[in-house]
């Protein structure tokens, strides 16, 4: 910026502050490393919560070959059986996950009472 810039757009001495306070703000974010941010990534090895649910098993068989079973956990805690059997479904139908029709009320059975609203039942 040529200096007639800044110039041009504060003629008057409180324009001029303005402009200054607002340079120097944005010169401060820019350098403002004083905080350094640490992200730790989530270890991939989360594993199924264990259950005495036949569905546990069959969970273990068919939800982690792609994913960790963290994504189960981040599913709300509020969520509904069928919550649950939308997301099998999705699973199927979305990403060809092999999963039998005869496995997926246990599976859903399994994935509401340990991640969903029927915790705890
Ligand atoms: C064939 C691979 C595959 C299998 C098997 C699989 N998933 Fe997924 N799943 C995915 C992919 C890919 C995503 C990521 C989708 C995205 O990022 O939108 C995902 C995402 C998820 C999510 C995160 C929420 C969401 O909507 O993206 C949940 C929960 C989930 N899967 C549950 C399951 C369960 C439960 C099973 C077993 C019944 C299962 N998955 C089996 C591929 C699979």
């Amino acid at each position: 910026m040529r200096a007639g810039d800044l110039g041009a757009r504060c003629r008057t001495a409180r324009r001029c502050a303005a402009a200054l306070a607002a340079a120097a703000g944005l010169g401060a974010a820019g350098l403002a490393p004083a905080t350094v941010k640490t992200y730790r990534a989530p270890p991939d090895t989360v594993r199924l919560t264990p259950s005495p649910l036949p569905g546990y098993a069959k969970a273990q068989a068919h939800c982690t070959a792609c994913h960790s079973a963290e994504y189960m956990q981040y599913q709300p805690p509020d969520a509904t059986r069928a919550y649950w059997r939308a997301m099998v479904q999705r699973m199927k139908t979305v990403f060809h996950a092999p999963i039998d029709e005869a496995d997926m009320p246990d599976i859903v059975d399994y994935l509401a009472a340990t991640y969903g609203n029927r915790q705890g039942r």
